[in-house]
């Protein structure tokens, strides 16, 4: 079966070599015939070339594989992909979180489909159990760390009390941050897997921007040495979860327990469980970024378009994101304390409080009505 790599970056060249090696009879079948790359410096393969319209119009190649990352070309290129008849695999979470109504009718329309495991999860088959779980039973929540690049951050702040830059800077080198990193540390590379997690786990598009998101780029070192002082661990979270006539979708860091298997998850890893009526929860742990891992779930779509086991993709219904059904204790650091004294439940310093139980909506309301840009805020639920 032959391919159309577009882009040649982290992803796309872990792609071109697990396909060039051929490890298994599987990927053996596949070949990489076209590659799309930047500008003419790249151009060191005779299958590379600088016109996407000779990849997308060739009528020998079966599947593009995207990964380019941003929303434009990408979208353009997997769109006229679509049109011509074309499947297509993304590792593009910003990009497909972004189009995905769109592209799925585009899909639906020529009788092909849209694969994104490795968009979700880096190399953990997080978007092929979803797949097998909705196959026989309902998804009540899901949460989980999403992003390997402020997993990496806050283990290794708060294991060498080392400065936020300095760690953002390292996980730049290792290739887990996004081109750019405040996806990463605003909580927006976490916004669009989560939407794309709710696409298959609850067959709903949402608008991202409807997702309550909070980062960690305001973090400090002295919410940090809170969380050392009180046996907690700081991590970055995505959530999900069903209510029937809505749905709460949120990302937030988030203080656990040491005893939460979450808050052992080291380095770039990713972990998340699902949480369904008849399996109960199970957990998918694994590399969430990084050059192989990423490739390598790019590869497995591939092969299942290969063997003929696309997952349909189901109608999706307009369920509305209601965060007001999720409440929780929240540890707010403000320059600004004055607009969450209706709030407290107590003050752990004069610009640090831990909140009564309310809602998130809620809380993010006065977070926003605060307008404070040196605000941290995590839900506590140790
Ligand atoms: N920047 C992302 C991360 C890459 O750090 O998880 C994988 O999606």
């Amino acid at each position: 079966m032959k391919i159309g790599l577009l882009g040649y970056g982290v992803v796309g060249s872990g792609v071109g070599k697990i396909i060039d090696d051929g490890l298994t009879w599987e990927v053996r079948e596949l070949e990489v015939a076209r590659i799309l790359v930047k500008d003419e410096s790249e151009l060191k393969d005779p299958r590379m070339t600088l016109s996407a319209d000779e990849i997308l119009n060739d009528p020998e190649i079966d599947v593009i594989v995207e990964c380019m990352g941003g929303l434009e070309p990408a979208h353009t290129y997997v769109r006229k992909a679509l049109e011509n008849g074309k499947y297509v695999v993304t590792s593009n979470k910003k990009m497909l979180a972004s189009y995905c109504s769109e592209l799925f009718d585009i899909a639906r329309k020529n009788n092909v489909t849209v694969h994104y495991e490795a968009a979700c999860g880096g190399g953990i088959p997080w978007m092929a159990s979803l797949d097998r779980t909705r196959r026989v039973d309902d998804i009540i929540s899901f949460r989980g760390i999403f992003n390997g690049t402020t997993n990496y951050i806050l283990e290794r702040m708060s294991k060498e009390h080392s400065s936020f830059a300095d760690k953002l800077k390292e996980a730049q080198e290792l290739g887990y941050a996004e081109r750019d990193p405040s996806d990463d540390i605003d909580g927006y590379d976490v916004r669009s897997k989560v939407s794309l997690s709710c696409v298959k786990a609850f067959d709903t598009v949402q608008n991202t921007e409807d997702i309550t998101t909070f980062g960690i780029r305001t973090i400090s070192e002295a919410d940090l040495q809170y969380c050392e002082d009180h046996g907690l661990a700081c991590k970055l979270l995505g959530n999900g979860e069903f209510h029937h006539s809505c749905i709460s979708a949120y990302v937030i860091p988030v203080f656990l327990g040491k005893e939460d298997v979450f808050a052992n998850i080291p380095l770039n890893f990713n972990a998340i469980e699902s949480n369904s009526l008849t399996l109960g929860r199970a957990m998918f742990y694994g590399q969430g970024a990084g050059s192989l891992p990423t490739a390598h779930a790019v590869v497995q779509n591939i092969v299942d378009i290969w063997k003929n086991q696309d997952p349909e993709i189901n109608d999706k219904f307009p369920v509305s994101i209601d965060n007001s059904r999720h409440e929780g204790c929240y540890y707010i650091r403000t320059g600004k304390p004055e607009f969450f004294l209706d709030a407290a439940a107590e003050w752990i310093s004069d610009n640090t409080l831990l909140t009564k139980k309310m809602s998130l909506q809620k809380v993010a309301g006065m977070v926003e009505q605060a307008d404070d840009e040196t605000l941290f805020i995590a839900e506590v639920t140790a």
